[in-house]
């Protein structure tokens, strides 16, 4: 008899003392993706039970099926979001290959950050995400709606900003999202970020 999938492990992100992101923001934040991960592997061992007792295509089984995107997607853009971020950040670096990219793609980086911030401040909530398409290496700003809505099949997200109340309420007014995009950029990892070019 098979096993069945791994379990997925929380892991732990190291960010105290960001700049203008509160430790306090942090743990409630921590907290929420702790939630994606728990229900991602309760989604996961339910499903395997009902097909274990041959519930599968029951009307219930179907409703699970269609939670799997929105736990999953909740669970890995948290990875990468929080990932993303270093209490030591730096410039991305002038002669980097990614600079280089963005130079090439967007004409520069204060262009491409121009139309990922435009990204990020558009109404509504969800995740402004920068995505590397790995068949021609494209680079693309991204709005996704809800964690499983809008993500590219196949595609490598590089930066990715959670523009979700929950990721500033704390430390910001609704209305002060630009604000809260600025202190999210003042705490990338732009190594971190390189390093999932493909
Ligand atoms: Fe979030």
């Amino acid at each position: 008899m098979s096993s069945g999938n791994k379990a997925y492990e929380k892991k732990t992100f190291d960010l105290s003392s960001l700049n203008g992101i509160s430790d306090k923001q942090l743990e409630i934040h921590f907290a929420l993706y702790a939630g994606y991960v728990t229900n991602t592997n309760l989604l996961n061992e339910k499903i395997s039970e009902m097909l274990k007792t041959g519930k599968g295509g029951t009307p219930e089984y179907a409703e699970l099926k269609r939670r799997l995107g929105f736990e999953y997607n909740g669970m890995r853009l948290h990875e990468y979001y929080f990932g993303n971020m270093t209490k030591s950040p730096k410039e991305l670096a002038s002669d980097s290959k990614l600079r280089a990219q963005l130079d090439n793609v967007f004409g520069s980086y204060d262009s491409w950050k121009e139309d990922f911030v435009k990204v990020g401040t558009m109404r509504g909530v969800g995740w402004a995400i920068l995505y590397q398409d790995p068949t021609n290496g494209n680079l693309s700003n991204h709005w996704i709606t809800l964690h499983e809505e809008g993500n590219p099949a196949g595609f490598r997200p590089l930066l990715v900003m959670d523009i979700w109340e929950h990721a500033f309420m704390v430390d910001y007014k609704p209305a002060e999202r630009a604000k809260y995009i600025e202190a999210f950029f003042s705490n990338i990892c732009w190594d971190s970020v390189e390093a999932r070019i493909s």
